[in-house]
Formats: C-alpha cells, structure tokens, sequence
C-alpha cells in the first residue's frame, strides 16, 4: 500500500509515462512518484528509463520499460507487462516525442516526415489504443498527451513537428468526444520551451531558431522548467480536474502571446 503525506492524490494510482528516460517525462516519473503513485517508466532506451527510476525513490513503485511508442506490438508488450504487474491503469502520459530538423517543408525527406510523425502522433494513438480498454474496464481513467505551442503556431519546428503537434491537439478532442462520457478524460499539455535535453544547442541545425533571442522576448523572460510541466500533468491526471476534458493546456511563460514571431 503506498501511502505519502501531503499532497497525496495519486495513492495507489498507476500512472504510465512515455519518454521517461529524459526532460519532461523523467520530471514526470518524479512527480508521481513522490505523489503516491505506482508509475511504469517507458522509453525507447532502456537504459535512460533505467537512470531516471535509480536516481528516485524508485523500486517497486517504479517499473522502467523499454517501448517504441511508433510500434504496435512493441506498445502492447508494454502495456500488458504493465497490467500483468499492477492489475490497472488510471493515467497514460503520452509525452515522449521528437524534433525535427526545422527545414523549410520542400528540403524535408518523406522519411523524416514519417519519422517524427510516427513518435509524435502515431506513438499517442497506439499507446491510447492499448489502455483505453483497461480504463473502459475500470469505468475510470485519464490520458494526458504531449502536444507543444507547435500545436497552435509555426515556428516552433519544421511542418513535421508542427502538423503532428497540431494533430495531437485533435486527437485529444476527438479521442475526448469517443470517451469523456465513458469515464476517461483526456487533455493536452502544450509547453513552450522548455529546458530539456531537446531544446539543447546540441539539437539545432543550421535552420534552427535561435532560441536566446526567443527567450528573451518571451513575456516570462525565462525557460520553462520540466518541473513545472510535470506539476501540470499531476493536476491535469487528478480528480481536482474532474471537470477539465479535451483542453488544450497552455504553459509557455505567454510564448503565444506574442503578435508577431518570437524569432
Ligand atoms: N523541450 C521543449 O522545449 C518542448 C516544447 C514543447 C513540447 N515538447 C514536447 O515535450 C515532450 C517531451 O520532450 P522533452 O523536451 O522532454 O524531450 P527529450 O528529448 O528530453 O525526451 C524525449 C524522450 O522521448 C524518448 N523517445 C523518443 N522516441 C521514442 C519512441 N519512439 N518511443 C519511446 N520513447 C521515445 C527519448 O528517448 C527521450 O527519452 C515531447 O513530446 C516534445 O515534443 C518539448
């Protein structure tokens, strides 16, 4: 029985997070760790899910596992051990994603857009496919997706990234139409930039933003902090947000604000 004091709403809860090994999703894996909740590490790399449960108050709340969101047998495996391990689902996170290389759209190989489509669009699909039926089940559950101001506004990456951010805000709405009223809700989380090891200069090509000058003229002046996207995903999992279904959760520090390019 896991028991934490204080802020304790997911006692008990099993919360499964994608791209658990680095920025965001590894915040997350903390978070609902130390709300209480038993939480299923997945990433592409092992290894990295590995690191992030071992610098936590990690075994046996935690469970890393390896999963290609893009791959159908390779989600279900996943999702199986999972249920075979702690019998239900009450929270997906949908957050692991990729970036793209930013090229303007007639530079972009059809390979390039099938690789990030395929993480970032087809990855939240398949992954929501698997649990959505354990949840229908439970009669109860909540599917929390990574979407991006990229989901609103160019810019932010090539048209492959924006158009599968986009897309996953429309995923949640319709996924939200097919299920809200069947006990699962379901939202988008759409950070602006935030400090991960994704928007790392590491990262950036000869087409990219440059993200210095974006920052300062975002109105937070700041970088977000995969801290604070992760605190957003334990509200938006939680009763607290009972009635919050198919929104498209902004926290980009006023990113969106802005009339003209940030760039
Ligand atoms: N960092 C930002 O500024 C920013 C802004 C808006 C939205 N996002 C989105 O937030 C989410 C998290 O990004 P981050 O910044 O933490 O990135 P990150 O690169 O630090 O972490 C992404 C993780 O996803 C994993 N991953 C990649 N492909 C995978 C696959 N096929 N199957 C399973 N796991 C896979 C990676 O191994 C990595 O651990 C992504 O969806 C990203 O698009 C990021």
């Amino acid at each position: 029985m896991r028991k934490v004091n204080g802020v304790n709403n997911y006692n008990n809860k099993v919360v499964v997070i994608t791209g658990a090994g680095s920025g965001m999703g590894r915040a997350m894996v903390g978070e609902f760790l130390s709300r209480g909740a038993y939480v299923a590490a997945l990433d592409i790399n092992l290894d990295r899910a590995i690191e992030t449960v071992k610098r936590l108050d990690g075994p046996p709340a935690a469970f890393p596992h390896q999963v290609d969101v893009s791959d159908e047998r390779s989600v279900q495996t996943a999702v199986d051990a999972i249920i075979a391990r702690w019998g239900r689902i009450d929270l997906l996170c949908n957050n692991a994603g990729v970036l793209d290389g930013h090229a303007p759209a007639h530079e972009v190989s059809l390979e390039e857009w099938n690789r990030v489509m395929a993480v970032n669009l087809t990855g939240p699909f398949l992954m929501s496919r698997a649990v959505i039926p354990q949840m229908l089940k439970q009669g109860k559950g909540a599917i929390i997706n990574t979407s991006s101001t990229s989901g609103f506004s160019a810019a932010g990456g090539g048209s492959a990234y924006t158009a599968s951010k986009h897309g996953v805000i429309g995923l949640t709405r319709q996924m939200t139409f097919e299920y809200g009223a069947r006990g699962i809700r379901i939202n988008a989380i759409c950070p602006g930039a935030t400090a991960t090891p994704m928007a790392m200069p590491e990262h950036t090509t000869s087409n990219s933003p440059d993200m210095d000058l974006a920052i300062s003229k975002v109105p937070a002046r700041r970088w977000c902090k995969p801290e604070e996207i992760a605190r957003l995903a334990a509200f938006l999992g939680s009763d607290d947000a009972d009635y919050v279904h198919g929104s498209a959760y902004v926290m980009d520090g006023g990113w969106l604000t802005a009339a003209r390019d940030p760039f």
